[in-house]
Order: C-alpha cells, then structure tokens, then sequence
C-alpha cells in the first residue's frame, strides 16, 4: 500500500519502515546537518519514548489539544505529518491508528528519523526522510490527512501548503498547530512584510482559502505577551501578545 502513494519518479532507498528521499548525503540540508551535529555532538538524548509519553499527557491536558487528537483519530486512511520534529507530539495519534490505517512522519534530520524509528515499530508506522521544502514525494489526491505542529520554521511554507493541497484526496484534511501574533502587532506587521503567510492567524486563513481550502474552524490552545523563552527571535515587542492555536483546513470536493 505504502509505495503505491509515492509519485513515479521519485529516488529513494528504504531500510524497513524508513524511506529515505534525501539518498545522498550531499543533498542533505545544510540546516539539517546542522541540527544533526547539535544533537548528536552534545549530551542531548532524545529519550524518544519517554517523549511518547510525556505527549501524551500533554496532548489530554488541553481543550483544544485533546480535540485535535480527536479529530486525527476520527480520519482514517493514509495520515501524514509535516516536520515531525523532536516533540513526539504525534505520540497519541499511534495509540488510535487502526490495522488498515497508516502514519507516515518526516523529517530530514537523520538523528530524529532514528530516533523515532527505533521508539516505534509499529508495521503501518513509517518514517520519509525528505526535504519538505523540495515538494512532497506523494502522488495527487493520495492522503487522507495531513498534520503539522509548529512549522513556520519550514523555509517553504506556503509551497508546502500547496504540496499538501496536492496531495490530498478530495474532502481530504490538514490540521494544524501553529502560533500566530496578533493583527496589528510590531511582529506581525513585519512577517507580513516579509511575506510569512502565518503573521497572524488572519493572515494564514486567506493564504490557505487561496490555495483551495475551506478553514472549518480552530481553537485556541495557549495565549502570551512577549518571548517563550529569553533570547527568542520573536516577538520582535516586549509586549507583543501571540496565540497557539489548533486550525482544521478541508480541500474542497466529496471524499
Ligand atoms: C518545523 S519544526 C517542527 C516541530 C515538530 N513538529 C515537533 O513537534 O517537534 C522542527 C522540525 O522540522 C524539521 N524540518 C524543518 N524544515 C524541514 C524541511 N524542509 N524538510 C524536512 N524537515 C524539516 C526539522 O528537522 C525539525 O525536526
């Protein structure tokens, strides 16, 4: 099932449930060596399952965490998730995968990728290594759902929001959480300017609504004045405020 979805001309080499596009490590992002060397050259260790659960918990600790859960659980088919990241966020959309169902994370990060293929081995659980902002190795109207936590460090957003529109069945879903700087703020004035399509939450829907999408809703998860952490890029304001919310997008047309 799994390599009937991938687009015919696609290279790749696979090393049981792990596909890897990037197949030569020269094509390899340089951002992503980067991130490689970080967390294979310090004492950080991914404790991969430890993180499974800890997600766990997390993503039942919240309203809209919870519903988000909920709604990945209620889609069956072929389920993928965008920049999957160190979080393990995902964790809880495993426990819900039926027998006839599949999830497929990505990454291009080889440490991550190993990570979580050695945290879980499940046989409908896969791993693509792949460079997202080169595009999505699926073929048209191939998937299900797609979902993403926290992408706006994708170099490529708005193509991979395109990519996704692409690759989804008609009636197909992405849901997402993403943090977004209020209308009007220093912040988001000035990603607007550069052109980040998720400036603000308003700003994302009409970019998604161009591409094809109908926004069906959101829910807020987390709202705060100034940085996460100190030494944050953003907000580029003290007293900037931004919202952590989940948003649920359909491609237009009967399943
Ligand atoms: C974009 S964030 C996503 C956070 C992640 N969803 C989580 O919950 O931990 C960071 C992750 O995205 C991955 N990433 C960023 N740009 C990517 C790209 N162009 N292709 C593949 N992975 C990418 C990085 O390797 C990193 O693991």
């Amino acid at each position: 099932m799994i390599c009937g979805l991938i687009k015919d001309d696609m290279d790749y080499v696979r090393e049981g449930n792990v596909f890897h596009f990037v197949t030569d490590e020269a094509s390899r992002p340089a951002w992503s060596k980067a991130l490689d060397e970080y967390l294979t050259g310090t004492p950080v260790n991914l404790m991969m399952k430890r993180k499974y659960s800890g997600q766990k918990r997390r993503m039942n600790s919240n309203d809209a965490l919870r519903h988000f859960v909920e709604f990945v659980s209620a889609s069956g088919g072929i389920k993928v998730d965008l920049a999957s990241g160190p979080s393990g966020y995902f964790a809880p959309f495993l426990d819900t995968l039926k027998d006839d169902d599949c999830l497929i994370i990505t990454d291009a990060c080889p440490a991550i990728i190993k990570a979580h293929a050695d945290a879980c081995k499940k046989d409908n659980f896969y791993i693509f290594d792949v460079d997202l902002d080169k595009g999505l190795p699926f073929k048209d109207k191939s998937v299900d759902l797609f979902t993403g936590n926290l992408l706006n460090n994708v170099e490529n957003y708005p193509g991979l929001i395109k990519e996704a529109y692409r690759c989804l069945k008609p009636g197909g879903k992405l849901a997402l959480i993403e943090i977004f700087f209020d209308q009007g703020s220093k912040t988001q004035q000035s990603l607007a300017e550069q052109g980040k399509i998720w400036a603000s939450y308003e700003d994302f829907v009409r970019f998604c609504e161009s591409v094809g999408f109908t926004c069906t809703g959101s829910e807020t998860v987390a709202t705060r004045k100034g940085p996460i952490s100190p030494g944050d890029l953003y907000p580029l304001d003290k007293d900037d405020c931004s919202t952590d919310k989940t948003i649920y997008l359909t491609k237009k047309g009967s399943p």
